[in-house]
């Protein structure tokens, strides 16, 4: 399936350019077609000479090639299938955020319609710098981002910012180019729903959404239609609403979403006076969604609930994935700063109807997310 694809992979000026002779390997491997286009500094990291070896093909440096009819950077942007750029430089990925096409490789980015993997690689000072940060998040919206890990760096720190793991551009790269998803809807809940007092207050929970977000991105990349539902624009029984549309066409449905159990009996119409009788709050419950769709599914179609707990973590998230009847739930440990609730990173254990449990350790929640789909449709359909 890879062999009639081509990668063109842009290598920017970091001491990481020399992990990329390993990644062209990697994509050699398969078959694939692999393309290279560096920026003049990368190659005072890494000689065309060997990147050209690799690759079985010739590397691209220079904007202006007379020696050629067609304008460079349109032709290589339409040979290839995906554009890998990695490391990509705080230079490159601030250009690239502000639409600069100063040399070859930012030009072929800017002209590049198929989707585009960045893997930022560089100081922590950098990285952590407020206007990366922000160049980064507008590059969020429209490329598929493999954020940098912690770890020793060439510069002598330890930090944020080391090119994350081969493995992970490689297999987002693969991603794109397999769809293993294709033809799938996949239904995604994320937040917390809001349960409104008065015009004034409400209840909710600590969910960001990131979880959800990060199954919604990690779907689509894999070819799935996706229907996110953010939870927080409504409470949990507008909640159920949609998630009973949805699920007459989907084919999966993944609950991350924190619905709260309980909601205020009566919704005041007008604030609630300091000195009115309303000191105490009476609750009702709210109907359980995902037990609810558990006992109207389709055969073939598969549900995902999701488990918080702050204790006994393991006892709870069996007794849930029996009491709820879904195909699989995912528990997390809510009671930890650095995972679950706000947090980037998740550490999950994924357990399936017949009791079998797989524990996915800390990592970004974009790494569990395809965990958890890889996990769900299969390691040859989930990619
Ligand atoms: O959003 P983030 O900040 O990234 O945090 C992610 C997360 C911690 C919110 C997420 O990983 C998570 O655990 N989501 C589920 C939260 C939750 O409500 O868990 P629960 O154990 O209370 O509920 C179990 C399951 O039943 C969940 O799939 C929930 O969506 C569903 N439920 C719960 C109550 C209810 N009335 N109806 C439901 O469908």
């Amino acid at each position: 399936m890879l062999k009639s694809k081509t990668v063109l992979i842009g290598i920017t000026g970091g001491i990481a350019a020399y992990k990329i002779c390993e990644l062209i390997r990697m994509f050699k491997r398969t078959g694939v077609n692999v393309k290279v286009i560096c920026t003049p500094n990368a190659l005072e990291f890494v000689t065309k000479l060997t990147l050209q070896n690799l690759s079985g093909n010739e590397v691209a440096v220079e904007q202006f090639d007379t020696g050629n009819f067609t304008p460079g950077h349109i032709a290589l942007a339409d040979e290839a299938d995906v554009m890998v750029i990695a490391p990509c430089s705080a230079n490159t990925l601030s250009k690239i955020a502000n639409g600069y096409a100063d040399n070859l490789l930012t030009s072929v980015a800017c002209a590049f319609t198929k989707p585009v993997i960045i893997a930022p690689a560089m100081n922590t000072g950098m990285w952590e710098n407020p206007t990366i940060k922000a160049h980064l998040a507008h590059l969020e919206k429209n490329y598929i981002i493999c954020r940098p890990e912690s770890g020793f760096l060439a510069c002598g720190t330890e930090g944020n910012g080391r090119l994350c793991g081969l493995d992970t551009i490689f297999d987002a790269a693969k991603d794109v180019l397999t769809a293993p998803l294709k033809g799938k809807k996949i239904v995604i809940t994320a937040g917390g729903t809001v349960e409104n007092i008065d015009p004034v207050r409400y209840l909710t929970n600590r969910s960001s959404g990131k979880m959800g977000f990060a199954l919604a991105i990690a779907a689509r990349r894999r070819g799935a239609q996706v229907v996110f539902l953010d939870a927080s624009k409504g409470s949990a029984l507008d909640l159920q609403k949609a998630v009973n549309v949805e699920l007459k066409t989907a084919d999966c449905i993944i609950m991350a979403a924190a619905v709260a159990d309980y909601r205020p009996k009566m919704v005041s119409s007008q604030k609630i006076k300091k000195n009115s009788e309303g000191k105490y709050l009476e609750l009702t419950e709210n109907p359980d969604i995902l037990t609810e769709i558990c006992l109207k599914k389709r055969p073939g179609q598969v549900i995902v609930g999701f488990c918080a707990e702050s204790e006994n973590l393991m006892e709870n998230a069996q007794d849930k994935i029996k009491r709820k009847g879904c195909d699989f739930l995912v528990a997390n440990d809510i009671s930890r700063e650095d995972i679950g609730f706000g947090a980037d990173d998740n550490e999950v254990l994924i357990i399936n109807r017949a009791g079998e449990i797989k524990r996915i350790e800390k990592a970004p929640k974009e790494i569990i997310a395809r965990e958890i789909l890889k996990e769900i449709w299969g390691g040859a359909n989930g990619g």
